[in-house]
């Protein structure tokens, strides 16, 4: 590629000056502490302590110690140059029995977390729930059952009590896709179930919830910005052959349309409601709690799938293929950052979405730390610099796109890949909890300068 062809395709000058410049995190997969200051078990305690369920035998019961250490990280959200920070609160610190009594050493944490993120001038968007459901409630049905949506709505209205005069950003849930379908049907993530029943159930409750809590939120908080996060990937047939285009159409059902349509106001799509065949517990005003309107809409961006048809495998009997000569990460996850600017684009066009944020994007590689201590990685640079060019390219086209946070701000507990997996922009040494900032987190740092400077076009 020459000079020149590089800097087109590493164009960020349609990014506006405003625009928002993220790292994201999630409670197990960093806090530790599991056992301090009352906290309770998560059904991810329970997964990861079972026999043969993660890599390693890894569990989250230390991760990034971060619990104890939200002054070092703070200020590394800092040095790789982001000024909001997304995280997600601990449900089984707050409400340790998922109802019932608060726990207010919980609740304090997360209020020491968010100030000391304003004190150093970095936005706080706070997620509710990605993936740590009390394991109490796991016991009494979990998301299979409409009281543990009721229950969110509760907890949510405690947490937005405690902290909505600071966080005015608000996301339900991250990626309810992998908690149903992942976690009720192919059973490699918690609960670890596979049932399409109790899938399709959960993946109903979840809504619900996410429903729920946005009229808690706005009850507590009038000028709260709330959205929803769901992980996203176009979804193309690897032949022209009619089986494999129908194939693309049940996959795109199954990861996109049934985790947007409901959220915004379409309903369930038909066509997955007949390939389920499962009923639907819907009670009268549901969808409107459902459809209630969101203030913005997060993308979760890690590849696309390619697709052909097969009809013995399990719904949406749509089988992933591997297109040769393609890139992938250390997951086995294509590289394709075209497909990020499709999405967005998709969101605008097509459901009309007025505001929008990648709330994750980033990669996984085997990084090594050199003999002087530095970590150096240039496939994970180019990764961002290629995502970040197609997210100006999808504002250069209309996309209402007002930011973009990485995935990681810290390696950390990939669930049931462990910690041999590492996204970070920091690298952490487990054995000692070292953090040292990768080269693709100080030229993270310096896109932001740039961007926000106006001088993007030099970012090539
Ligand atoms: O680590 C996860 C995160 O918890 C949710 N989104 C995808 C990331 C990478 O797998």
């Amino acid at each position: 590629m020459t000079i020149s062809e590089r800097k087109s395709v590493n164009d960020l000058s349609a990014l506006p000056a405003d625009f928002t410049w993220g790292v994201a995190t999630a409670a197990y997969q960093i806090e530790g502490a599991v056992t301090e200051d009352g906290r309770a078990p998560s059904i991810w305690d329970t997964f990861s302590h079972t026999p043969g369920k993660v890599a390693g035998g890894d569990t989250g019961d230390v991760a990034c110690d971060h619990y104890h250490r939200v002054p070092e990280d703070i200020a590394l959200v800092k040095e790789v140059g982001a000024g909001a920070y997304r995280f997600s609160l601990a449900w089984p610190r707050i409400v340790p029995g998922g109802d019932g009594p608060v726990n207010e050493a919980g609740l304090d944490f997360y209020d020491r977390l968010v100030d000391g993120l304003l004190d150093a001038g970095i936005t706080p968007f706070a997620t509710l729930y990605h993936w740590d459901l009390p394991q109490a409630l796991q016991d009494r049905g979990g998301w299979t059952v409409r009281e543990t949506a009721e229950h969110f709505a509760a907890y949510t209205a405690v947490v937005v009590d405690r902290l909505g005069d600071r966080v005015k950003d608000w996301a339900t849930l991250n990626e309810p896709l992998c908690s149903a379908w992942i976690g009720h049907l192919e059973g490699t993530m918690a609960p670890g179930l596979t049932d399409l029943t109790a899938a399709v159930r959960a993946s109903y409750h979840l809504h619900l919830g996410h429903g729920l809590a946005v009229q808690a939120i706005r009850a507590a908080t009038p000028d709260a910005r709330v959205g929803i996060v769901n992980n996203l990937s176009p979804v193309e047939a690897a032949t022209d052959r009619e089986a494999d285009r129908a194939a693309a159409v049940r996959g795109d059902g199954h990861i996109n349309r049934w985790w947007l349509d409901p959220i915004l106001g379409r309903g369930y799509p038909q066509d997955m409601v007949d390939l389920y065949g499962v009923e639907l517990p819907v009670r009268e005003g549901d969808m409107e709690l459902i459809s209630a309107p969101l203030d913005w809409m997060g993308v979760n961006y890690y590849f696309r799938q390619v697709v052909t048809a097969d009809a013995t495998g399990p719904v949406p009997h749509a089988k992933q293929v591997y297109l040769p000569g393609s890139r992938h990460t250390h997951m086995d996850w294509e590289v394709h950052a075209q497909g990020l600017e499709q999405l967005l684009l998709r969101l605008t066009e097509e459901y009309g979405v007025q505001r929008l944020y990648v709330t994750e994007n980033g990669a996984a590689y085997q990084d090594v730390v050199l003999a002087d201590g530095s970590v150096h990685d240039p496939e994970r640079t180019q990764y961002l610099e290629e995502h970040l060019a197609a997210c100006a390219r999808a504002v250069r086209k209309g996309a209402p796109l007002a930011g973009y946070f990485a995935w990681s701000l810290l390696d950390n507990f990939e669930w049931a890949y462990g910690y041999d997996k590492r996204f970070g922009l920091v690298h952490v040494d487990y054995a000692t909890q070292r953090r040292t900032v990768k080269s693709s987190g100080r030229r993270y740092a310096e896109l932001a300068r740039e961007v926000a400077a106006g001088r993007s076009r030099k970012a090539a």
